[in-house]
């Protein structure tokens, strides 16, 4: 700071109590220290922030693919889980892909490394070329397919995984475990009621096109299709669409579909 300043600064403070530009001088310097100390905290817990939302997403993937065990740690449980990076374009895996720490959101917003939607039902604008998958196999043999979907409900993008049964088509679980709908309505959509009736549903129907349906009120268990449907979200249609229109987009020709069609490579 040049002398200058510094001896305008000391007469700013010099000047009484009740002058108005002290006061203004000094709720200036306050606003900038506050800024300051704000500012580095944010960028002091990042990291932290960032390591806990590791650890969250472990503890997502572990839950729904099933090996939640109160007797083995988060470390262990998905020690038995393999993540694998997929090119969403050809459904191949990608060898040798930072999987691990390969991040899909910063990916959707570099455009060297995702592509702009047409077709965007899930209203993600762009989608990633690529796309961690989690695998787990037992004696080799392909057990579960999870996969990171994301979307827009009402209110916010909306971040899950589908649990997939070997033959590609049939859920054996879902989690949404980042979103922001509105409390006792949309975010029900993370409840785990209505998240229990996936298990069992075909999302994929023969022809290899998404079939599965969010319908409003409730699924007739004897109604042709059944399996193909879940109830929607009472007072939140517009939270259920949202997850209708992201299992379309994630499980379509512009998502997992060309990874799902070739899951025989992967040993099932
Ligand atoms: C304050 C407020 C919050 C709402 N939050 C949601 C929401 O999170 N998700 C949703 O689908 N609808 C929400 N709604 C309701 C929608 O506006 C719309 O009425 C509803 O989705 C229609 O669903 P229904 O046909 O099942 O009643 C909210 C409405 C209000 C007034």
């Amino acid at each position: 700071m040049s002398n200058a300043v510094i001896s305008r600064l000391r007469a700013v403070f010099a000047l009484p109590n009740d002058d108005p530009r002290k006061t203004l001088a000094v709720a200036v310097a306050l606003c900038l220290a506050c800024s300051v100390v704000v500012s580095a905290t944010a960028v002091t817990l990042r990291p932290l922030q960032e390591r806990n939302a590791a650890l969250e997403l472990r503890r997502e993937v572990v839950k729904v693919a099933g090996l939640d065990d109160p007797g083995v740690s988060l470390e262990q449980a998905f020690e038995q889980i393999e993540t694998v990076l997929v090119d969403l374009d050809t459904g191949e895996l990608i060898d040798g892909g930072a999987a691990a720490t390969y991040s899909y959101r910063e990916a959707a917003q570099d455009p060297a490394q995702s592509l702009a939607l047409g077709y965007d039902p899930g209203g993600i604008r762009r989608r990633p070329n690529r796309m961690p998958v989690y695998l787990v196999r037992e004696d080799g043999a392909l057990q579960t397919i999870v996969l990171p979907v994301y979307g827009q409900g009402l209110w916010s993008t909306m971040h899950g995984l589908l649990a997939l049964a070997p033959d590609g088509r049939t859920a054996k679980g879902l989690t949404f475990y980042e979103q922001r709908e509105t409390a006792g309505l949309g975010s029900e959509v993370a409840s785990p009621k209505w998240l229990g009736q996936w298990p069992g549903k075909t999302v994929i129907g023969p022809d290899g096109e998404p079939v599965i349906e969010v319908v409003k009120g409730s699924v007739d268990p004897s109604a042709p299709n059944a399996e193909y449907k879940v109830d929607g979200l009472s007072g939140a249609t517009l939270t259920s669409n949202g997850v209708e229109s992201l299992m379309d987009f994630w499980l379509g020709e512009q998502g997992y579909g060309p990874f799902l069609a070739r899951l025989d490579e992967l040993g099932r």
